[in-house]
């Protein structure tokens, strides 16, 4: 059974990442007027209460969005990020997050179109309210890394899968390498982006292994660690790895990530690694 709840962790120093890199690949699919197709194998509840038990309780995104909240002159990739989170929050107080399906369904188009899975009973039922009927929005309870294959190639031909598991089941880190392979046999010029977690280093190591060996081509890594790596238990770090990405990604986030490692590392613990897994 899943017991995974994304509302304690919303806003923290992980989603700051994902979701910069999310937003910016999604701009870019909209500097051309042809539709594209967001894919999100894992959708969470699409919104979230920074006020709410769960949230009180961890009070993560005290290190991560607020961090950023009020600062000024933020390189491009953060400053669009900031202002698209603003946009869910009422006279700049920030009280809600967006999940990553808000925020993709905040910025498509009339012509573009959304998949969303999700497995968690009651993550569903509160997508599926928070979404509200959107004709250009498709959900369903099921299982994400099986579905997301099957519904490709898109239609449109240009789009981007989102691959955001909670690896609260440790085959999720076999799964999600196996996962982009069989999305990229059937659509090899999208972009794939998937988000990992450093808990174990060994395990991030053995994924990068694999893909190097792989058949991919032009994969990036960007890596941003609060703290660093322990044998202890907790996430210290985490990344975003995107196969296909857009030509612009990677001299944005070598702006983005150093100020990110400065704003939101513990300590003066915050470190950040870009690298390039496979040529173009
Ligand atoms: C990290 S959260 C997603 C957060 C969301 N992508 C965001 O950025 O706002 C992971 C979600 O995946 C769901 N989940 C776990 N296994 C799944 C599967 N095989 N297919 C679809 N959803 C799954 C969990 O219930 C959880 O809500």
């Amino acid at each position: 059974m899943l017991s995974y709840r994304h509302s304690y962790h919303a806003g923290n120093f992980a989603d700051v990442l994902k979701h910069s890199v999310l937003i910016h690949i999604l701009e870019h699919l909209k500097k051309k007027q042809k539709p594209f197709c967001y894919v999100d194998t894992h959708a969470g509840a699409g919104s979230y209460s920074l006020q709410s038990e769960q949230a009180e309780k961890t009070q993560e995104y005290l290190q991560g969005i607020a961090r950023l909240w009020q600062v000024d002159n933020l390189p491009a990739v953060l400053a669009t990020y900031v202002s698209v989170i603003k946009a869910f929050n009422a006279q700049n107080k920030l009280t809600r997050y967006p999940g990553s399906p808000m925020i993709a369904r905040q910025l498509m188009r009339q012509q573009d179109r959304m998949f969303l899975f999700e497995l968690h009973n009651k993550e569903i039922e509160i997508l599926r309210e928070v979404v509200n009927k959107d004709k250009r929005v498709q959900i369903a309870h099921e299982d994400g890394f099986k579905r997301s294959v099957a519904i490709m190639p898109p239609q449109q031909r240009r789009g981007l899968v989102l691959i955001d598991p909670s690896y609260e089941i440790k085959s999720d880190y076999d799964q999600v390498f196996e996962a982009i392979m069989q999305l990229y046999k059937r659509f090899a010029t999208g972009t794939i982006a998937l988000w990992y977690p450093v808990v174990e280093r060994q395990r991030i190591n053995e994924l990068e292994q694999k893909i190097t060996a792989s058949s991919l081509q032009n994969v990036l890594l960007f890596e941003l660690a609060q703290l660093n790596d322990t044998q202890q238990l907790g996430m210290t770090a985490s990344g975003m790895i995107v196969v296909n990405p857009p030509w612009t990604l990677q001299a944005e986030m070598q702006l983005a990530l150093p100020m990110l490692a400065e704003q939101l590392g513990i300590g003066k613990q915050g470190s950040y690694r870009i690298k390039q897994l496979k040529d173009e």
